[in-house]
């Protein structure tokens, strides 16, 4: 049999489609665009998501039979705001992940009704790009808006409701609401209640795993798939990665790096930090997670090299950054092109170069672009080890992860192991994977992860190199503290 993985990825939507065997048969995907109406603002048109599923499944199925398509499964961009009217019509843009628009909605919640009590409804405190400060943005700001929804959803949910016309939602996902009880995997009533919606308003929720239905005859016609196909309730892109990169179980770890950059550790039981600097979420194989996520990782090496210096030839880029050069350099980036998230929920910071001398090369400045995400996917791991986690190794995942240059920067500014997977397209292959289990074809998530992940090749990092990169770390934090006063001063 066959399965279908839809990663709802924030550049484009990547479907790929798995064999029961967990071979990768073809991958097919499409860009669509993202709008910045305001500095700081991000959005994007649920209708541009629908018409990518539309064109690119039929070319991802050419060529097989199709009437052996089992089951489709989707990992999407996580925390977007989807509002669907009495009609069905999508109310406005959705409201992504990296927008900052919500930092008064946010305050008004870390500090009036308190990050004690936020905690004690949802297991997590709010920050900008979270569900739950957008509603109370649109409530404020869009009330004709606000009055017309009918349905909330988040973006992989809108895919799978035009596909099945059902209104669901997975425990993964929705934890990024800030709206879910997330260690009842239920929603919170209270958190429901501040923000003026109810639960019928709300998608049921579901396991990642789950089958919520199975394709609508129009949409299988379009699709060009058998109407039997299953669809499964997917999961928020990252727990999809940690599932397509084999991070089940207890203490694993993955490290994405798509637009976002995300450190995921997945955990048997619930368990919070006391200063809720990592999400506390469901994971899709039935057990948590903590996670780390900076708004921008992969977004910063595309700005840099696509518009910056414009050109797309990343490996001709790269290639002056030898080894000797690795650790050694006095050119930082504090890489804040949307404000931050994890650690420091900071939607008015700001990229920032720092440390250029008349001798600074171009490829000095790709260099600290690259390494600034790097070291800021340590702030996260160090949070991690400050609560007592150890993380001797983690896999890797997303467009970075192609880089073999970026991927030795990770090993050796995180100064652990990083193995690399057969496959880069974590949340597509989560997606295929959560699927199968929905159709039945394994038992559970980790059964599947255990017969198809395999590691491909192992990164360790180099003792000099990490002693280096050590000390320039210890450098890199001191940057943002120092700058960060005069991010709101210059807007
Ligand atoms: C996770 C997060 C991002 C998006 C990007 O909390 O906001 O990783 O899911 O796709």
């Amino acid at each position: 049999m066959y399965y279908i993985g839809v990663d709802l990825g924030t550049s484009a939507l990547k479907t790929l489609l798995m064999d029961s065997e967990g071979k990768v048969v073809s991958i097919v995907s499409r860009e669509y665009p993202l709008e910045f109406p305001h500095p700081g603002w991000s959005q994007q048109r649920p209708e541009d998501w629908k018409k990518a599923v539309f064109e690119c499944i039929p070319e991802l199925t050419q060529g097989i039979d199709r009437s052996k398509v089992a089951g489709l499964g989707v990992g999407g961009q996580m925390h977007g705001l989807v509002v669907l009217d009495e009609n069905d019509e999508v109310i406005r843009p959705a409201i992504l992940w990296n927008d900052g628009r919500t930092a008064k909605e946010t305050d008004y919640l870390n500090n009036e009704i308190g990050k004690a009590q936020l905690s004690a409804w949802t297991g997590n405190i709010a920050f900008a790009g979270f569900t739950a400060p957008k509603l109370l943005w649109m409530r404020a700001n869009e009330p004709e808006n606000f009055k017309k929804i009918k349905k909330i959803m988040l973006p992989k949910d809108y895919i799978v409701y035009v596909l099945t016309g059902v209104h669901s939602t997975d425990v993964s996902d929705a934890s990024g609401m800030l709206l879910m009880d997330v260690k009842n995997r239920r929603w919170s009533k209270p958190m429901l209640d501040l923000c003026g919606i109810t639960e019928e308003q709300m998608p049921k929720l579901y396991e990642s795993y789950e089958p919520v239905g199975t394709l609508k005859p129009g949409a299988a016609k379009a699709l060009g798939l058998p109407a039997g196909v299953v669809v499964c309730a997917g999961a928020g892109d990252n727990a999809a990665a940690a599932v397509g990169t084999g991070t089940v179980g207890e203490g694993r770890c993955n490290i994405s790096i798509g637009t976002s950059g995300t450190v995921f550790i997945s955990s048997c039981n619930f368990r919070v930090d006391s200063h809720n600097a990592l999400h506390a979420f469901a994971h899709a194989d039935g057990t948590y997670h903590l996670m780390g996520c900076m708004l921008s990782a992969g977004s910063c090496s595309k700005w840099w090299m696509d518009d910056i210096l414009g050109s797309s030839d990343y490996a001709s880029l790269e290639s002056p950054i030898t080894d000797d050069k690795l650790g050694r350099s006095h050119v930082y980036f504090l890489p804040y092109l949307m404000g931050e998230r994890s650690p420091h929920n900071d939607p008015a910071a700001r990229g920032t170069l720092i440390g250029m001398t008349m001798d600074t090369t171009r490829a000095d400045m790709t260099q600290a672009v690259l390494e600034g995400v790097a070291f800021g996917i340590r702030d996260s791991v160090e949070v991690a080890k400050s609560l007592g986690i150890s993380i001797p190794r983690s896999k890797i995942c997303g467009g970075g992860a192609k880089s073999p240059l970026w991927r030795k920067m990770f090993a050796n500014i995180l100064n652990i192991e990083i193995d690399t997977i057969a496959s880069e397209e974590g949340p597509g292959l989560g997606g295929a994977m959560l699927a199968a289990v929905a159709c039945g074809e394994y038992k559970n998530v980790e059964e599947i992860a255990a017969k198809m992940v395999k590691v491909k090749k192992t990164i360790v990092p180099d003792p000099e190199i990490a002693a280096r990169y050590e000390e320039q770390y210890q450098k890199f934090v001191s940057i943002y503290p120092t700058v960060k006063p005069l991010f709101p001063k210059i807007g």
